[in-house]
């Protein structure tokens, strides 16, 4: 009920892409056939939820409490009708070759060990990720992609990219074998192979991969779309080579942040094209996207709190031009907007009560 208020709300500002990162670390949150395991175990977290932000919280342990959850295939299937019904494409993405904990938990053969992870409290480096030289890592991810796109029709699948640590591919015999054979001169390249052989498996079915700015890490995958996260440098090289682009850079973008970073005055002066660029490369930047990572929100108030009235802002950033914004315009506005919001009962952040 709240993903179809969540798009309610993105209709309303106009927004018409919804980005449902569906997968990570601390959680898998989709049904797939093929693999019960993935809602089974990999759904469920050790603890109640409100210890989120502790990055290394492990899966859930029998006879403990446990957090999480999962959609079932039913349940997309009508948030994707009724996005649709409102004009917004569902993208959905799913992580590889990191933030893959959640699903490695529970199916550990793909793991460069072939063991359960367990945690070091001198490691340092993000959760290891897929074995990219081990052929089962890329068999399961293609059937689990294979009930991804029979339940969402768009045309960009995302396949996450970001934050991969590399340490164990360096180390790993399979991993090595795979640099020998396929000519790679490092691990960067090691995640190229990775990310393009997925693209060639989307692409043979008709679909894009879009992926967030590591994915340029060791050469960019042949047709892929870039979404532009750590700043703004990946989306303009990804311009410049002539790949389309969505900016989301953290400065500007991550709505999952306290108020006053970033605030909402900061969005609204958020430029999407990059000032580097010249007017050919500029079209190659589809848009800009509002993040909300939810990690760290226990109930669906929280998510209203970040993102409202943030989404108000962005959503002029992306449908207005450049030399028409206007803040103290937008903020008389808003209260009408505020009125709107409540009719809606939306908990949104009311920046009125700071003055
Ligand atoms: C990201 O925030 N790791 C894309
Ligand atoms: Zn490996």
């Amino acid at each position: 009920d709240f993903i179809k208020k969540y798009i309610d709300l993105l209709a309303m500002h106009k927004m018409n892409t919804f980005h449902w990162h569906l997968v990570d670390d601390q959680g898998w949150r989709i049904e797939i056939k093929a693999y019960p395991l993935l809602t089974e175990k990999a759904a469920w977290r050790e603890g109640t939820g409100t210890e989120a932000w502790d990055y290394f919280v492990g899966p859930a342990v029998e006879g403990k409490p446990k957090y999480g959850g999962f959609y079932t295939q039913e349940e997309i299937r009508e948030v994707v009708q009724y996005a649709a019904d409102r004009f917004i494409t569902v993208v959905p993405e799913i992580e590889m070759p990191g933030h893959s904990r959640a699903a490695l938990d529970a199916y550990p053969e793909m793991y460069c060990t072939g063991k359960p992870y367990e945690r070091k409290p001198d490691d340092e480096h993000y959760l290891p990720p897929f074995c990219a030289g081990n052929d089962q890592s890329f068999v399961f991810l293609e059937n689990i992609l294979e009930e991804v796109l029979e339940l969402f029709p768009s045309e960009c699948i995302h396949i996450g990219g970001d934050e991969a640590p590399k340490h164990t591919w360096e180390v790993c015999p399979k991993c090595q074998d795979r640099m020998k054979q396929e000519g790679l001169a490092d691990t960067d390249e090691l995640q190229s192979y990775f990310i393009t052989r997925m693209e060639r498996f989307l692409n043979a079915k008709g679909r894009k991969i879009i992926g967030w700015d590591e994915i340029l890490e060791g050469g960019l995958a042949p047709n892929a779309a870039v979404m532009s996260w750590r700043g703004t440098e990946g989306g303009i090289a990804a311009a410049r080579s002539g790949h389309a682009v969505v900016m989301s850079p953290t400065s500007h973008c991550y709505f999952n942040y306290p108020h006053d970073a970033p605030t909402l005055d900061k969005i609204y002066a958020y430029e999407p094209i990059p000032s580097e660029l010249n007017a050919d490369q500029a079209k190659y930047i589809l848009g800009a996207q509002g993040n909300v990572w939810t990690e760290g929100m226990i109930t669906p108030t929280d998510v209203e709190h970040m993102a409202l009235p943030r989404m108000s802002a962005m959503a002029e950033v992306v449908w207005s031009k450049k030399e028409h914004r206007d803040f103290d315009g937008f903020t008389k506005r808003m209260d009408k907007q505020y009125k709107r919001l409540d009719a809606m009962d939306v908990n949104y952040f009311d920046t009125r009560q700071k003055k």
